[in-house]
């Protein structure tokens, strides 16, 4: 199952892997980025899985892991990088050697030396998909970064470019005055719709690449038994945008409506994070989802849900009205 990346025509898997986590823990001062520890081996064998599943995206940031995610991506790639298409992004800044978050740029000299070590990084000698990280960025200051962007397409360095933002305004305008902008990467998942944006990635041919799209993992329903995360988790952070954990456990209240998801998914047979995946492909033409991933199993159980396809019909209205009124949106 195969989907566009929006007006550039690239073709991916319908399914993406999401990198953040096998990047391993940063952080800045006491604030935890990372997913807590991980085994580089173990996300390279994820990776090898992933493509033998016919996986062919893969999103990252240079930030992830403070570079060590593009480090193993890369690495896992090897021989298959052009078999696959690398979605990477720039805007945070860090120190590669102490695994430091220090804090943002959104000047074009950055746009560019990020580029450098993005490729470095991944071995490669172009980014397919490059997109501006810092989502909140004033759109007067990213149209200026169009231009630049225009000039490395040209030079063959990245493919096509987006935003990652979830504000529908600022994709629009970004997506207006670039010809080569085919995405915006935005949160997004059963339990978070997000119909402004799917509205404008139908309209200006974008691709909606889902971040979050298991809620953090919640989806999965296994943190329905009250387990904690570890306390180098993101997870465990109490970020203002930290919707689905409380102190690194689930929350109650978003724990209940997994619970209740869990059943019309087992109908069409499909695990819960795999109901997830395909509510997402029956939503819009244009989603893609990049479930973040830490081992072969989680991979293989959520690349298992492209044999199933998108949610039926049917299935879709069974969700739509067990969750209606409890999405993020319109829960205080
Ligand atoms: N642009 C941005 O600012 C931004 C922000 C967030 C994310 N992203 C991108 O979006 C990707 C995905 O988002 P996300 O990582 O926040 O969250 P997610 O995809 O909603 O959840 C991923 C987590 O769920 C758990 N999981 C995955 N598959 C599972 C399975 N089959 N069974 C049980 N547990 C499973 C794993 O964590 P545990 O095993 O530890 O529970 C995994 O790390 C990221 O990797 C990144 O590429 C981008």
């Amino acid at each position: 199952m195969n989907r566009t990346l929006g007006r550039s025509g690239i073709e991916v898997s319908a399914l993406g892997m999401g990198c953040w986590a096998i990047g391993g823990p940063y952080a800045g001062g006491a604030n935890q980025y990372g997913w807590g520890r991980v085994d580089d081996a173990e996300s390279i064998r994820a990776v090898h899985r992933a493509l033998e599943l016919g996986v062919t995206f893969f999103d990252t940031a240079s930030s992830y892991g403070a570079g060590h995610s593009e480090v193993v991506l890369g690495r896992a790639l090897g021989a298959d990088r052009d078999r696959v298409v690398i979605a990477t992004k720039w805007g945070f800044t860090f120190d590669e050697r102490t695994r430091e978050a220090l804090g943002t740029d959104s000047g074009v000299a950055y746009l560019r030396s990020c580029l450098e070590g993005s490729l470095r990084r991944l071995g490669t000698d172009h980014v397919d998909l490059y997109q501006l990280h810092l989502g909140d960025l004033p759109v007067a200051e990213a149209l200026d970064l169009i231009g630049p962007l225009e000039d490395l397409v040209a030079a063959g360095k990245i493919r096509a470019y987006g935003w990652s933002t979830d504000d529908p305004e600022r994709a629009a305008a970004f997506a207006a005055a670039g010809p080569h902008c085919t995405a915006v990467q935005h949160d997004m998942s059963v339990l978070a719709d997000r119909p402004a944006m799917i509205e404008l990635c139908e309209r200006a041919g974008l691709a909606s690449i889902n971040r979050g799209p298991l809620a953090m993992g919640l989806l999965s329903g296994k943190y329905a038994d009250g387990r904690t995360v570890a306390r180098d988790d993101v997870r465990s952070q109490s970020y203002d945008w930290m919707t689905y954990f409380r102190d690194g456990a689930g929350a109650p209240e978003w724990l209940a409506r997994v619970e209740a998801l869990r059943e019309v998914f087992a109908t069409g047979g499909r695990t819960p994070t795999q109901g997830a995946l395909a509510w997402l492909w029956a939503r819009s033409a244009t989603t893609v989802p990049i479930p973040g991933f830490r081992t072969v199993t989680q991979v293989e159980q959520n690349a298992g849900a492209l044999a199933h396809g998108p949610l039926r019909p049917d299935e879709f209205a069974a969700v739509e009205d067990l969750l209606a009124d409890l999405r993020v949106a319109t829960v205080a």
